[in-house]
């Protein structure tokens, strides 16, 4: 029978030991880091390796799930995770040819509670057993870090755009850490708004790409739509009243495929000039040279596009994430993650999740 008592004792000693080699061998040998992201929707794993780079990242979408709900079932998303991650692990830790990692990062806000639950769990309980160091990453760090990955690379400072379904901030980092939020959106998300328009006009979950695809019908002027809160000074955002203005569009219009399309590219339209309205504030007021896009919104082409322009006018650098990395990912993490494990951040065996976690805050 197991001695319950010889059991734990094991245990704690193991855990002290464990704790005491974190703290003496600090992380000068992190090489590959084991990124997790669990926040929402998406379960994403990937390995990072200092010499290499990425070696291998795989992403479950559990859209299919919630499509029928029209919207991301908290307590769905939770059980998906846990069915999906263990697995996702196996495989990007085969496809890299490793058994182990020598550093795990997982997302531990802002997010769902119980999605980034399963996540910390998996990562705490793996990084004890490897007997290796684990790190909570903020979600929006790895979105705005994850352009990092790509060639050429902003390199800090720059002003990020985060464009994302829960967030729309503009952020002034100055190093790793060290963020300042500028402005940000005072009621929905543009991702949020892409999301609510694409559903008033009867287009899919989730709607931010069903809607830029049915703008690519629609004529430049039929509907103009405002761009708010540009009038005012200040770097703040309000997409909820466009949200408003396309319903009313609609409801009081022929509804036919023409107009509904017209309506997505004029709703998309105002967002991507109001942006760049904001962005372009933004860059005289810190000096700043290099813009980075982030966040699922910066996938959008017309977006993209636009930016490149607008970089173009005001000569200066604009920077994107590849399309499947402005999304939730797990690469993001395992680079951020890399980055804090080898600049020696580390935190304590116990661990805390948090829904909401304000960049700010993340140094
Ligand atoms: O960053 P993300 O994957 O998740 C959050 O952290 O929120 O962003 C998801 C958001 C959703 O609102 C989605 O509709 C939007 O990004 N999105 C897009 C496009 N692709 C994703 N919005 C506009 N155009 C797109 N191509
Ligand atoms: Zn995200």
């Amino acid at each position: 029978m197991l001695d319950c008592g010889a059991f734990l004792c094991a245990i704690t000693q193991s855990t002290r030991t464990y704790a005491r080699d974190l703290l003496t061998h600090p992380t000068e040998n992190i090489m590959r880091v084991l990124g997790i992201e669990t926040s929402c929707d998406e379960t994403g794993v990937a390995i990072y390796d200092s010499q290499e780079g990425l070696l291998a990242h795989r992403l479950y979408t559990q859209i299919a799930i919630h499509a029928q709900y029209g919207g991301v079932v908290p307590e769905l998303a939770s059980r998906d995770h846990i069915r999906k991650l263990i697995p996702l692990i196996q495989q990007v830790l085969k496809e890299s040819h490793i058994v182990k990692a020598d550093g795990i990062a997982y997302t531990a806000g802002p997010g769902l509670i119980g999605a980034l639950l399963v996540g910390a769990t998996v990562a705490r309980s793996l990084a004890w057993g490897w007997q290796v160091p684990a790190i909570g990453i903020n979600h929006l760090e790895g979105h705005l870090l994850v352009a990092l990955l790509e060639q050429p690379a902003p390199t800090f400072p720059f002003l990020a755009l985060l464009v994302s379904g829960g967030h729309t901030q503009l952020i002034a980092a100055q190093g790793l850490g060290q963020y300042h939020i500028l402005g940000e959106s005072v009621d929905d998300a543009a991702g949020e708004a892409f999301d609510k328009t694409a559903k008033l006009l009867g287009l899919g979950y989730p709607g931010g790409p069903a809607l830029a695809q049915l703008a690519q019908q629609g004529r430049p002027h039929a509907f103009e739509f405002p761009r708010p809160m540009t009038t005012r000074p200040g770097l703040d955002f309000s997409f909820s009243g466009l949200k408003t203005h396309a319903l009313i569009t609609w409801q009081t219009s022929a509804q036919t495929d023409q107009v509904r399309a017209d309506i997505a590219y004029a709703f998309q339209q105002a967002v991507i000039d109001t942006l760049i309205i904001k962005c372009r504030r933004a860059l005289q007021h810190t000096g700043f040279t290099q813009l980075v896009i982030a966040g699922g919104v910066g996938a959008n082409q017309q977006l993209r596009q636009q930016f490149r322009q607008l970089a173009d006018r005001l000569h200066i650098t604009v920077y994107y994430p590849r399309p499947l990395f402005c999304t939730d990912n797990g690469a993001m993490i395992a680079y951020a993650g890399h980055l804090h494990l080898t600049a020696g951040h580390t935190e304590p065996l116990s661990f805390k999740v948090h829904p909401r976690w304000s960049l700010n805050n993340s140094a």
